[in-house]
């Protein structure tokens, strides 16, 4: 645990969190910028001094809002963007146009048009829908545009199943084996309106073995030299994806996300030399290790439920609509009391969230010191699909988010107010 003050709080970014919890309410979402600066950093330094071209694009939909985009440019990272939302929040920011690439297995023709009148940095191509569709817009638009292919590595992650999208058996990319992917780079080449700039592959998220990124590299290499044996073209940028997995709970032991990088650098350094092929520009899409660690959920306990024989319910004032994670992947996380997250463990716990589903329940098992209602839970970790996964499910308002930094906090996303919930609604009568 970071920071704690002489009253014994936890702190985020020099801010108290007892103190934020009363000014801006619960549950509350807090990122130290810090930290989000410091991974970023962290990339940039291993390519810097691995003297490779590069891009550290976040991945914007593991965290999307206007003061994220800011953030990234400040540090020089580019993003990429998976919707017309997305995009149009990165563009809101004046995020450089050029640094975004445009994701998406099924983007819409309105999408394609929405990125090509903007003109972004890249369209990452998934699918022979996506060549026609772009086509049309590029005709429509008199336009031109860099694309990248994205491939199927045929990699299956040590990940949860959902998390997994270099398989053969995925919705994402063109599959090698059967020979789409050569067809798509045909097409591609044969259109004078999009400038193939590479290739890229993602295998998934919250990966911990290098290994898998090891062979993500490699395969890349090879589609790339034999690219270059047999058609004559030469990718000038390979995109190995994101999905650097991250410390959640004390059983968790990854890498630095850095180290992750380092390898796929070389890995891609060797090949090239081994196939006499120019070292790439290197670009990577981490999104999870930016924000995850950053990121705190901060909540107040209410009602207790104890059960003879079984883990007491501690609930709290949110749950899967501001992190569906835990519902949706099992996933974990650790949490502590923010007035005292020294204090000693005297109970494990359930912590409930307050949904109405059985299975919203944000830690199946947190040791903790035996709480009153009224007393605030920070979970940590919880930068990453936390709030651009949330919902409005049971029309619960979407909390807060706050950015703390030098010991200042400043609120980047406004906590949802009972209004905003029926904001799109429409009365209705049969006549
Ligand atoms: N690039 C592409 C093409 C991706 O599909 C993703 C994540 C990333 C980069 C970033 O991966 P990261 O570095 O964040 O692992 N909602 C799930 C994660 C879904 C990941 C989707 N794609 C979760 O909460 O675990």
């Amino acid at each position: 645990v970071d920071q704690i003050n002489e009253q014994g709080h936890l702190t985020i970014g020099g801010v108290d969190l007892v103190e934020l919890a009363k000014k801006y309410g619960t549950p509350l979402i807090v990122y130290d910028v810090e930290q989000i600066r410091h991974q970023i950093r962290a990339f940039k330094k291993v390519f810097e001094e691995e003297g490779v071209k590069y891009a550290v694009s976040y991945a914007s939909k593991a965290f999307s809002c206007v003061a994220m985009y800011q953030v990234a440019e400040q540090e020089g990272a580019y993003t990429d963007v998976v919707s017309a939302g997305e995009l149009y929040t990165a563009l809101k920011t004046n995020f450089p146009v050029e640094h975004i690439s445009f994701h998406g297995n099924n983007k819409s023709l309105a999408e394609l048009e929405m990125a090509v009148k903007h003109h972004v940095g890249k369209i990452i191509i998934d699918n022979f829908h996506e060549i026609k569709l772009l086509d049309q817009v590029l005709k429509e638009q008199n336009a031109k545009i860099d694309v990248m292919l994205r491939i199927t590595p045929g990699i299956s992650a040590d990940t949860h199943e959902y998390d997994q999208t270099g398989q053969v058996d995925s919705k994402f990319g063109f599959d090698l084996e059967s020979g789409q992917a050569d067809l798509a780079l045909e097409q591609v080449l044969n259109n004078s309106r999009m400038n193939l700039v590479g290739i890229h592959a993602h295998i998934g998220s919250q990966i911990f073995e290098l290994n898998g990124f090891e062979m993500a590299a490699k395969k890349l290499m090879e589609v790339a030299e034999n690219w270059r044996n047999q058609y004559g073209y030469t990718a000038k940028v390979i995109n190995v994806g994101g999905g650097f997995g991250i410390k959640y709970t004390a059983e968790d032991n990854p890498l630095r996300p850095e180290k992750f990088v380092q390898a796929i650098v070389e890995t891609i350094k060797t090949e090239a030399e081994r196939a006499s092929f120019p070292v790439p520009e290197i670009d990577i899409e981490p999104g999870r290790s930016i924000v995850g660690p950053a990121g705190y959920n901060l909540y107040t306990t209410g009602s207790r439920k104890v059960i003879p024989g079984h883990r007491p319910y501690v609930a709290v004032d949110g749950g899967m609509g501001d992190n569906i994670r835990p519902a949706l992947y099992q996933a974990k996380y650790e949490s502590v009391l923010a007035s005292d997250p020294q204090a000693p463990s005297t109970e494990h716990v359930r912590i409930a969230g307050k949904y109405c589903e059985s299975g919203d329940i944000l830690a199946e098992d947190q040791a903790l010191p035996v709480t009153k209602a009224g007393s605030l839970i920070a979970m940590l970790d919880t930068g990453a699909y936390g709030y651009s996964m949330a919902s409005n499910y049971n029309r619960n308002p979407r909390p807060a988010v706050v950015f703390a930094e030098k010991g200042k906090a400043k609120v980047v996303i406004k906590r949802e107010s009972l209004e905003d919930l029926v904001h799109l609604d429409q009365s209705y009568s049969a006549d």
